[in-house]
């Protein structure tokens, strides 16, 4: 069973592949769509949710989402589908970063894939290449609740902590207009249905030859989370408009 087959099944019951819940998607939505026919692009798209979730919110807005894994193309075009969305999504399956594309857009968006850029400030210098004049970004990603154990670092990267990823996000020229820092509950929640669902799938196949690799993934990293980094990782969303360049 390969990376992308475990993934599938540990975000089976929480599409969205990041620790936040439905109310904190939507709000963070509303804030970031500002126009109802808005030009949507999401890099880094996975199943495709947040591109979903716009499309059937905003019925006149269009999306385009970028990808490297093929299994999410598959997902997100099945998915597209059966919501009836398809017509105004387009998925391009490539590296994010050599994405380029003729028009600009309304809202950029990246949650959980700030690796893809090497970073949150390399992320956000990608997505503003993208950007229609007045336009928005959303951006997620994970940031250091406490001091991280040399272990957290070595599995999940180097963060800092909440106030010096503003200070550093702000200082590169942009204004947080929203944010959302995910909640206690987001964050076990997230895990418990990922470890739970991929240890759930093993169980209800005995008989399949993935299945006792997939329940000692799923305790290998329950185990991770519990004792490497569950008291120190956090994550964040932020909705980002330029800062306007002072006047001399
Ligand atoms: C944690 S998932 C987040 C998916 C989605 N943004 C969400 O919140 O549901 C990260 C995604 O980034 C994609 N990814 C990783 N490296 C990439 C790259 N270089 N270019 C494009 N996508 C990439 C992965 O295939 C995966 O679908």
């Amino acid at each position: 069973m390969n990376r992308e087959q475990i993934s599938r099944i540990a975000h089976a019951n929480h599409p969205i592949k990041a620790p936040l819940d439905d109310d904190s998607v939507r709000g963070l939505l509303e804030h970031g769509v500002s126009e109802p026919d808005a030009r949507v692009l999401d890099l880094g798209y996975g199943g495709g949710e947040w591109l979903l979730r716009a499309l059937s919110t905003s019925p006149r807005s269009r999306a385009e989402g970028v990808d490297i894994s093929e299994e999410a193309l598959a997902q997100a075009r099945e998915a597209a589908s059966s919501r009836g969305v398809q017509e105004r999504l387009v998925l391009h399956h490539q590296a994010a970063a050599d994405f380029v594309s003729p028009h600009p857009f309304d809202l950029v968006l990246s949650v959980g894939a700030t690796h893809a850029f090497g970073g949150l400030l390399p992320t956000l210098a990608a997505a503003r290449k993208h950007l229609a004049p007045g336009g928005r970004v959303l951006v997620g990603d994970a940031f250091w609740e406490r001091e991280p154990s040399p272990e957290a670092v070595e599995m999940l990267g180097d963060y800092t902590d909440l106030a010096t990823t503003l200070d550093r996000v702000t200082a590169d020229g942009w204004t947080p207009v929203h944010g959302h820092v995910s909640t206690r509950r987001e964050l076990d929640d997230y895990e418990w249905a990922c470890w739970g669902s991929v240890a759930a799938w093993a169980l209800d196949h005995p008989d399949d030859p993935d299945s006792s690799q997939a329940l000692s993934t799923a305790a290998t990293r329950r185990s991770e989370w519990l004792r490497s980094y569950r008291d120190s990782f956090g994550f964040l969303c932020l909705v980002l408009r330029q800062t306007p360049t002072a006047r001399a």
